[in-house]
């Protein structure tokens, strides 16, 4: 493989789709790699923005703000970060060979909706999942958590970061359900999932890395599993690696490979389980780096969005472990712009950690502004460091 030089008529240019806190380490990554990397975001100063080459604010929902940047760049690669995408213009670019979608604008079509990921997995793959029932008026949802069973879960079926979620204990809980459902959804479109509540010992994020090997073909690669924490549908908390058992351990992978397989291309994918005991459930996919996936920043030799720019380029990959470690949110705190980060001397001083701060223009009470990293032999060790570190940073208005 040739690599050019980046702002020369041999670069490779690179379209980053959504420039978050995720879409920023990989611009990171990418850029050592010589690339040329076009960072947009819907708003000003995003966290990927700010390392990118050129930045490029748009509505990426629009097809037509996406198709005309798109030709103005002529990015060779496009690269989702986020669902929120036009992304079914992304498939007749992709058609007409103005640029490669990672890993495939099918994929990332089948993911924006949970409607589409479930139907793959369940339906045609056959892999087991919490039974579910889709409903778009609220008569619907009554008829269908009767059909699933209480408890229950109902989600926007396009939605992310736990938005519009909420749970069905009682039948009196199926009004309040629907209304919040409503509110939290991305698009006026009123379809819902109902799924069955699943009682798992633990959850894990399954980072499964499609590259090519030395011989050129793809492969699948796994790392090892990671044990995650969340509060109202969003991650608070992950580490790695999650003891699991032989039988569960080799379940996951199997599910792991037979949905980032049918997804098909080359990248990283984040593939959501429920454990229990030697049962695991598929629950969802991200064909992208994952969040809770941030704690490889300290834990592997290549992290995921290492992972993600080599698979992308066609390159090698290691998913191999260095050592225990975890991750810890850092929140706003406060809905403010352009806050301050105090007390980060102490917050480093916990010992074998380290901080990500996002850069991120605005802060709202529940943001995820930053992310504290930390290593250690053991596992409770790595998530109490990590979690003194996050709690050590105070934010302040400035
Ligand atoms: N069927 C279920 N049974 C038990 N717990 C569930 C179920 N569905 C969701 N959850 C819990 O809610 C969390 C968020 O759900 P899900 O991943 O579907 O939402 P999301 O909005 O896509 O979140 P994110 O974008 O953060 O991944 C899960 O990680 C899990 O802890
Ligand atoms: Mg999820």
């Amino acid at each position: 493989m040739k690599i050019g030089t980046p702002l020369y008529a041999s670069a490779t240019r690179i379209m980053l789709l959504g420039s978050g806190e995720l879409g920023k380490e990989v611009i990171i990554s990418l850029q050592r790699l010589g690339m040329e990397v076009i960072a947009v975001d819907r708003y000003a100063n995003a966290p990927g923005h700010q390392v990118a080459h050129r930045a490029h604010v748009i509505n990426m929902a629009d097809p037509v703000e996406l198709r005309r940047l798109v030709e103005q760049e002529q990015p060779h690669l496009i690269v989702p970060e986020i669902e929120a995408i036009a992304t079914d213009e992304l498939v007749k670019i992709e058609k007409e060979g103005l640029a490669e979608v990672i890993p495939t604008a099918r994929a990332a079509q089948l993911t924006m909706n949970r409607e589409g990921i479930r139907r793959l997995a369940a339906e045609e793959l056959g892999l087991p999942t919490s039974k579910y029932v889709f409903a778009d008026t609220y008569e619907q949802l009554v008829t269908g958590v009767k059909q699933v069973g209480l408890p229950c879960i109902v989600k926007p079926v396009m939605s992310s970061s736990g938005k519009g979620q909420s749970t069905i204990e009682t039948e009196a809980d199926i009004q309040k359900a629907w209304d919040y459902a409503m509110s939290g959804g991305r698009v006026s479109k009123n379809r819902v999932i109902v799924e069955q509540m699943i009682d798992f010992d633990y959850e894990i994020t399954q980072l499964t890395v499609r590259a090519n090997d030395t011989q050129g073909r793809i492969q699948t690669y796994f790392c090892e599993p990671i044990g995650h924490r969340q509060v109202k549908g969003d991650y608070v908390e992950s580490w790695q690696p999650q003891p699991m058992s032989t039988t569960a351990r080799q379940q996951a992978q199997d599910i792991a490979r037979q949905v980032t397989g049918a997804l098909g291309g080359r990248g990283i994918f984040g593939v959501e389980l429920f454990i229990k005991g030697d049962e695991a459930w598929f629950s969802e996919v991200s064909p992208r780096p994952h969040d809770t996936g941030m704690v490889t920043m300290i834990t592997q030799l290549q992290n995921e969005f290492e992972l993600h720019a080599r698979a992308i380029l066609g390159l090698p990959v290691s998913t191999e472990l260095q050592q225990t470690g975890a991750s810890a949110v850092i929140y706003g705190g406060m809905d403010a712009k352009g806050i301050a980060f105090n007390n980060i001397e102490n917050a480093l001083a916990v010992p074998q950690t380290d901080l990500r701060l996002f850069g991120k223009p605005e802060a709202f009470e529940r943001r995820r502004m930053g992310v504290a990293l930390a290593y250690a032999n053991d596992i409770d060790t790595a998530r109490e460091n990590a979690k003194a570190c996050a709690a050590a940073v105070k934010t302040s208005q400035s």
